[in-house]
């Protein structure tokens, strides 16, 4: 004699551990002995706040740069951020990092795998190149991997590279963005408060 019932029982089943499981995940936030909801993870730093002389860097951008947009920059950044980080240590996704890009080696982000394009380019990136390259980045440096279609209009790339500049220069390192002397640097940087204890 077959046993229908079984079956039910076995959805019966099913579902009560269903709705155990449901129950335990919901169950599984800790509550402090307080009561007080715990606090939600830190937001990460606002780039703002960082230590970077502004001037210095979109002065050494050229003089196109001076009064960007870089709010707008900023906006137009949203495009870019699905696949790249701009912070000290920030970690690679589909693009790499792009901390201290400025006047670095193309291809240069230790641990990113390049297309071959872009490991064997022969160029620094300065304002120069990354409008080109932004402009239309399949035509400036052909069999490159990055699937962006391009921006087209000028002064939305000049926003957009003055807040770059700004946003992945290195801290206290105004040094590196005043304009070239003709003495060689012999000079001792300034370390206050830099002693050991
Ligand atoms: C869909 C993902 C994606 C988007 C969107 C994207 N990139 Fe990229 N980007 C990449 C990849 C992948 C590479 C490396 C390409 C290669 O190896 O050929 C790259 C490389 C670069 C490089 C060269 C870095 C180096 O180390 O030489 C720069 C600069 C750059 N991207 C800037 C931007 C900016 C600015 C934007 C927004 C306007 C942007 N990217 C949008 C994926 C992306």
């Amino acid at each position: 004699m077959r046993t229908p019932v079984s079956r039910h029982a076995l959805i019966a089943m099913l579902a009560a551990g269903a709705f155990t499981l449901g129950a335990c995940g919901d169950a599984g936030a800790p509550e402090s002995p307080t009561g007080d909801t715990p606090a939600p993870a830190p937001a990460p730093e606002p780039a703002a706040e960082r230590n970077v002389d502004v001037d210095a860097v979109l002065a050494s951008l050229g003089e196109a740069y001076m009064d960007a947009n870089r709010a707008n920059g900023e906006r137009l950044w949203r495009r870019c951020q699905s696949c790249h980080t701009v912070n000290e240590g920030g970690r690679h996704m589909v693009g790499p990092n792009l901390y201290a890009m400025f006047g670095q080696q193309a291809g240069g982000a230790e641990g990113f795998r390049y297309s071959n394009a872009l490991q064997e380019a022969d160029f620094v990136w300065t304002a120069v190149e990354l409008d080109e390259w932004l402009a239309n980045p399949r035509t400036f440096l052909p069999g490159n991997r990055m699937s962006f279609a391009g921006l087209r209009n000028e002064s939305d790339r000049n926003d957009l590279i003055a807040w770059l500049a700004v946003a992945t220069a290195p801290e206290d390192a105004a040094d590196a963005y005043e304009p070239a002397q003709d003495e060689p640097d012999a000079r001792d940087p300034e370390t206050d408060g830099d002693s050991e204890g």
